[in-house]
């Protein structure tokens, strides 16, 4: 069994767009893998709710309580590690999780740590990535899916997809646009990663 373990701060559309089309196209069947628990670093993230009535197992770790990044880190990692045994080490997918993760956590996960960013990389990395792609002038904006490394929003390109700017946008008109294509683009991506697996 290939667990994915997924890691939202927030509404966790994303995380419910992967449990949707892991249902829908039978993940267990195909791929072994199912998506075994959702982690949220803050207890109000409404996408926990949605795991639960899914019947997935959820976990809030609030990194307030941690002294340092570091023992924030290594509790993440002892909670996703539950969910993995030594021939089958769980997917970790980033689904809007909001935290800089440290270099030796990334090391740990490397090669499957996954995040999903809402801007055409490497253009935009970071925060506020809709409204800077409206002040640059930008025709085209869009998310990617890529391999986390130590560099903040950098790693491997796995999937991306572009929307047009149109003539009125705000940021949150083109986030909007560019979310729906995030839906069709992380499981897709996550799909492939399983099936070359
Ligand atoms: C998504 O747009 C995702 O790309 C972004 O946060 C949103 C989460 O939405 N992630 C980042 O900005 C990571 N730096 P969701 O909780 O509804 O999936």
């Amino acid at each position: 069994m290939r667990n994915i373990v997924i890691l939202i701060s927030g509404g966790g559309s994303n995380m419910a767009a992967i449990v949707r089309v892991a249902q829908r196209d039978n993940w267990l069947a195909h791929y072994g893998a199912r998506v075994a628990a959702v982690i949220s670093n803050r207890a109000e993230a409404g996408g926990l709710a949605f795991a639960r009535q899914q019947g997935i197992a959820t976990q809030v770790l609030a990194h307030g309580s941690y002294a340092s990044r570091e023992a924030f880190d290594a509790a993440l990692a002892q909670a996703i590690d539950t969910y993995e045994s030594s021939s089958q080490p769980a997917l970790v997918v980033l689904a809007g999780f909001m935290r800089i993760l440290t270099p030796g956590f990334v090391a740990r996960y490397a090669g499957r740590l996954l995040n999903i960013h809402p801007s055409l990389l490497p253009a935009f990395p970071g925060l506020h990535t809709h409204q800077r792609a409206l002040d640059a002038g930008c025709k085209l904006a869009g998310a990617t899916v890529h391999q986390v490394t130590a560099e903040l929003d950098h790693g491997t390109i796995l999937a991306q997809a572009a929307v047009p700017v149109l003539p009125g946008d705000d940021a949150d008109t083109l986030a909007a646009r560019v979310l729906t294509q995030e839906h069709l683009i992380y499981p897709r991506a996550i799909a492939v990663l399983l099936s070359n697996q």
